[in-house]
């Protein structure tokens, strides 16, 4: 199977599913939240998290399949922090996925809700499935090691505590293996822990992302400024705006495409003895291009 097949397989998976968690049952009073939940959840985005778990399930010797529930879960928690990332007492943006952010739609008070609902929603979905119970409790446990404080919370506090301030190269890398890095990296490390892989695997699953995640977020600051809005679905110069120290900032545009390669390559090594078809290396290959 090519790299672009298997993608597409996964994402066959994986969107269905998301359209079915929040899509059709209605007739409540909470209809409204259950709007914006979906609408988020629905409107397109790369995948990438639930793409991670589902091939570090299958070279764990999990069918992809059975792990779906947990795809899913990693998706509903990296949408909330985009609609959360979004709202005006963050980075007040108000493009997503090529549709109007969330609190645009919903309005403030709903998207702050839908955020919150989506992320207690991935932990339910997660403890809900049925996984064996220890590799319920190890997936848990680490989608909340992910979210917490050191992970997306801990690194959106400290992006919004530097506005206006240069960081240090330490203090961004710091700053963006939590925001960023932590999810992608908790991805990884599902995908094994819903294999019941042993510590060896889930060391290995959490290296290979959290390196692609720190070159992910290298390229997500590049692409801020050399990207369009059409060709990325969110609006550019939001970083500059407010005022954000980021890799760009520091280093500029021929350093960071360099660091991404770098780490990206760094990513491809760590997975060389499992990745035997060359999923891992070529998904970090095409991320460090990316232009969405
Ligand atoms: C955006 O993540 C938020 C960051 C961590 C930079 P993605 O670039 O994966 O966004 P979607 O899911 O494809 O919309
Ligand atoms: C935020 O980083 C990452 C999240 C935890 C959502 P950014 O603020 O750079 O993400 P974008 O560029 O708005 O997607
Ligand atoms: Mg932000
Ligand atoms: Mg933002
Ligand atoms: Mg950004």
């Amino acid at each position: 199977m090519t790299f672009d097949e298997r993608y597409k397989a996964y994402l066959e998976m994986i969107e269905p599913a998301l359209k079915s968690c929040f899509g059709s049952e209605r007739g409540y009073e909470f209809d409204g939240l259950l709007d914006a939940m979906d609408y988020s959840l629905t409107a397109g985005g790369k995948r990438i998290r639930p793409v991670l778990v589902l091939e570090f399930a299958r070279l764990n010797g999990l069918e992809p399949e059975k792990a779906l529930p947990v795809a899913c879960a990693v998706e509903m928690l990296h949408t909330y922090s985009p609609i959360h990332d979004d709202l005006p007492c963050m980075d007040d943006d108000d493009l997503r996925r090529g549709k109007p952010t969330n609190h645009k739609v919903f309005g403030e008070s709903t998207a702050v809700l839908a955020g919150d609902a989506l992320q207690a929603e991935a932990f339910g979905t997660i403890l809900r499935s049925p996984l064996p119970v220890e590799a319920r409790a190890g997936c848990a446990e680490i989608l909340a090691g992910a979210a917490g404080v050191d992970g997306i919370c801990g690194g959106q506090f400290m992006d919004l505590s530097a506005e206006g301030h240069a960081l240090s190269a330490e203090e961004l890398r710091s700053l963006q293996s939590r925001k960023t890095g932590a999810l992608l990296a908790g991805a990884c490390m599902l995908g094994a822990a819903a294999a019941l892989a042993d510590e060896k695997a889930l060391e290995i699953a959490g290296r290979y992302g959290a390196e692609l995640g720190a070159a992910f977020q290298i390229r997500d600051d590049m692409l801020d400024v050399m990207s369009t809005v059409s060709e990325l679905g969110k609006p550019i110069g939001s970083d500059k705006r407010d005022r954000k120290s980021t890799f760009m900032s520091l280093y500029g545009e021929a350093e960071c495409a360099r660091m991404v390669h770098e780490i990206s390559a760094s990513a491809c090594g760590t997975v060389r003895a499992i990745d035997t078809d060359g999923f891992l290396t070529e998904l970090a290959t095409r991320l460090a291009e990316r232009r969405k």
